[in-house]
């Protein structure tokens, strides 16, 4: 058995931000079609939403959808997808090679986004398109009437403003896979100009410039620092994207890929405060982490080598990972990463929504289920509130190959003065032995465990299926005590815990 111990100053480090719990809805596979969107199926509203997904939406307390892409923004005309469905061409989406039918669009999605009170973040392609292009789109979205392109909004069914805060400068535009991939200095400036006439539309927008696809990008860093020489003053957050996944059957530095985030973030903070000295700019820009999960690249990567060509199809089923009892536990591990880093991640969004490396997934006419990655990010989205509090653990650490040596633990924990809610977010990413956790909370009026849930399994490459839908899922927590303020729990080895606390009813709460 191990033993941490967990110190929690109740200086906050930043409000837990309503957008760090979003999710990412592409144009890719079946995402849209046959995910979110399927008319014919039992559940669909009149709109052709389908209500069980809908349902599972709401379950998973995701606030915010990056949209319409990924790669595939990068090639897409907006206005193909608004006006009569039967009036809407069918292209080629180069990006995933698929065939895009339109059937669903932009004012499809902010219908869908309303009736979940999602807020939209909505990418721009500035990879085929440009400047011009990005004015009609925000014209057609946020100004309220009288306009060319505004009035053709009303003419479709919608009459009032979409009211899109947050737009995304294009996507991954240091991949070479980007269709209209740039170099960092002609980026820079192309986004400069898009955010500066955006700008003079709209001073409020909150505008995201692209940052690194990837910190193993061989331009990362420099990219951040050329993309923002040119764009500091015109827009508000830089993006990251990452990807992760088990290599080799090496579970222990799986389980340890937080720390990647954790530096990621760091090195892109620090990146963007550089750029600011130099500029003698006072601000601070915020990082939108607006790709994040477990996604088994090289798995598909090899199955796509050794298959026949297949493709132009409509909604192919591409990259439907099944999610382990492990991914789920490293989903918990980046979702405590992000929260701990509040005071510079603002926003993010986990990739991607349903079907495609999602918590979602469905069958077309069938039904649709959670896999084990939901379950993490449901009870975060959940239970986080208020601000999140600075922690230190004095912990064991143990090595990983491709992490060096990690803490075995690692945790948040946020605290609402509200009400006096507590939550402690924690996971063991040891491969094989239990940890005991404690932590004193008594300057924090926890006097009650309110609920304490763990996600673990003896298999941890147990899945959730269709015919087996909750093989995973997080069960009461074993061995959680609460004494006179002070917290101990044994935590299992590849495990993720949620404990929720609050005041006594005899407590005065500020
Ligand atoms: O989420 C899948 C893809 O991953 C996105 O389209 C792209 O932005 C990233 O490389």
């Amino acid at each position: 058995m191990l033993h941490a111990s967990l110190h929690v100053d109740t200086t906050p480090i930043a409000p837990v931000h309503r957008r760090t719990f979003g999710s990412f809805v592409e144009h890719m596979g079946r995402c849209v079609h046959t995910g979110i969107y399927e008319p014919d199926h039992p559940t669909a509203d009149p709109h052709g939403f389908r209500g069980d997904v809908a349902a599972l939406v709401r379950e998973l307390g995701v606030t915010t959808v990056r949209y319409p892409g990924g790669n595939f923004v990068s090639g897409y005309r907006w206005e193909d997808g608004v006006g009569p469905r039967e009036q809407r061409p069918v292209r080629r989406d180069l990006a995933w090679h698929s065939i895009e039918t339109n059937r669903f669009g932009l004012d499809e999605f902010m219908t869908w986004c309303r009736s979940l009170d999602i807020e939209p973040m909505m990418a721009l392609n500035l990879g085929t398109r440009g400047l011009a292009e990005a004015l009609d789109l925000l014209e057609y979205c946020n100004h309220p009437s009288g306009t060319h392109l505004s009035d053709r909004r009303v003419a479709n069914g919608h009459p009032r403003p979409h009211d899109i805060r947050m737009w995304c400068l294009g996507n991954e535009m240091d991949g070479s896979w980007q269709i209209g991939h740039l170099d960092a200095r002609s980026y820079g400036r192309k986004a400069a100009r898009v955010a500066r006439a955006m700008k003079m539309a709209d001073r409020d927008l909150e505008l995201v410039v692209c940052g690194s696809s990837g910190s193993s990008m061989p331009t990362f860093g420099a990219w951040e620092s050329t993309v923002l020489e040119e764009t500091y003053d015109a827009v508000d957050h830089i993006s990251l994207h990452a990807y992760y996944e088990e290599h080799d059957g090496d579970l222990g530095s799986f389980l340890a890929e937080a720390t990647d985030m954790d530096r990621f973030i760091d090195a892109v903070a620090a990146t963007a405060d550089a750029v600011g000295a130099r500029l003698r700019r006072p601000e601070r820009l915020s990082l939108s982490f607006d790709e994040w999960n477990v996604w088994y690249q090289s798995r598909h990567r090899a199955e796509a080598a050794a298959r026949p060509t297949d493709d132009w199809r409509i909604a192919p089923r591409v990259i439907e990972d099944r999610y382990t009892v492990a991914d789920a536990v490293v989903v918990g591990n980046l979702l405590i990463s992000l929260l701990r880093h509040s005071d510079r991640v603002t926003a993010a969004c986990q990739a991607q929504l349903a079907n495609v490396i999602a918590p979602i997934m469905t069958e077309p006419g069938g039904p649709a289920w959670r896999q084990s990655i939901f379950h993490p990010f449901a009870l975060t989205a959940r239970a986080a509130r208020g601000h999140v509090l600075r922690t230190e653990l004095r912990a064991p650490t143990h090595p990983t190959e491709r992490h060096g040596t990690v803490p075995t633990p690692d945790a948040a924990l946020t605290h609402d003065e509200r009400d006096g809610a507590t939550s402690l977010f924690v996971v063991n990413r040891s491969t094989d032995t239990h940890l005991t956790l404690d932590a004193d909370l008594r300057a924090l009026a926890a006097d009650t465990v309110t609920d304490a849930r763990t996600l673990t399994d003896t298999d941890p490459y147990a899945v959730n299926t269709m015919d087996a839908p909750d093989r995973v899922v997080p069960r009461p927590a074993q061995d959680v005590r609460l004494e006179d303020g002070r917290l101990t729990a044994v935590l299992p080895p590849v495990s993720w815990t949620v404990i929720s606390l609050a005041p006594g009813q005899d407590r005065p709460t500020p």
